[in-house]
């Protein structure tokens, strides 16, 4: 097995593994490289829907979207489609998946099925480190906080692309969760800064200048470039990513008059998680 790390804060491309082998031991393999970089990559695996789904359910309870639906025969996969002619990207700004959830998703297994010649890659960012990084004053004042998660920012990403479709839940501005600022790592016991530019809304506690002041300087820490990697798409590679430990921006670089406008398809399947803690 080869590991090439993408940057020094997260993020490594792995090869000499099959995501076929869904044994334990294969398996075992594949989720200690995700906790160690928090994101892999793997290129040129050639996986059918099912087998995609087969080492997903490795992880646990394959998860069906709060608001997009799946494809026919497989409502667990989301497939992701840009337009030639679009503009907007599906998840082309900071977050963490579906963060408004109660149980908000436990990693993304993403497979890539057309890849525009340029453009279009995904960056991520550690939220270990942004933690650990973040300013101690601000630290001091969030640290046992909550704040409110909304799916308002999701009601955008239906409603901009044409080739998706939503399955008519139309309560966005209502469906809101709680979560700590700073959660555990279920497995790691590392602490984490769970708060992202789409879904969180407001600081509980704090009136909403402060909650907003201080938010923004959160989302600016986030984005830091050397708290984040980058990774280049080829068709049928593959991005898992802890989503409890990242947050990830798909850059939409590849629309007309920018990149000249192509198409971009990905296949996506998330795992359930737990209750941030
Ligand atoms: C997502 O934001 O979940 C998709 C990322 C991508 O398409 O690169």
């Amino acid at each position: 097995m080869e590991i090439k790390l993408l940057s020094g804060a997260l993020g490594a491309e792995i090869k000499g593994l099959d995501l076929k082998d869904t044994s334990n031991e294969n398996f075992k393999k594949i989720n200690d490289l995700l906790l160690e970089h928090k994101v892999i990559f793997f290129r040129d695996q050639i996986l059918s829907a099912e087998q995609h789904k087969a080492i997903a359910e490795k992880f646990g309870p394959l998860e069906t979207h709060a608001y997009v639906k799946g494809l026919e025969q497989h409502p667990e996969i989301v497939r992701i489609i840009k337009a030639e002619d679009e503009k907007n990207q599906w998840g082309e700004n900071w977050h963490s998946d579906v963060s408004y959830n109660a149980k908000p998703t436990k990693a993304v297994i993403l497979k890539s099925i057309k890849i525009p010649p340029v453009g279009g890659d995904t960056c991520f960012s550690n939220m270990e480190l942004a933690w650990e990084t973040l300013d101690e004053k601000i630290k001091e004042k969030i640290k046992d906080k909550k704040a409110i998660h909304s799916s308002l920012g999701a009601e955008f990403f239906i409603k901009n692309y044409k080739k998706m479709e939503g399955n008519n839940k139309k309560n966005y501005d209502e469906y809101a969760n709680e979560h700590p600022i700073v959660r555990t790592h279920p497995e790691t016991g590392k602490k984490i800064l769970y708060v992202n530019w789409t879904y969180t809304k407001k600081i509980i506690g704090f009136e909403k200048e402060e909650s907003d002041e201080i938010l923004n300087r959160i989302f600016e820490h986030q984005a830091r470039l050397d708290l984040t990697c980058r990774f280049n798409w080829t068709e049928n590679a593959i991005a898992i990513w802890d989503n409890r430990s990242v947050i990830h921006y798909a850059i939409a670089d590849f629309f007309p008059g920018r990149g000249l406008g192509y198409e971009r398809i990905m296949d996506r399947i998330a795992i359930e998680g737990d209750h941030p803690q």
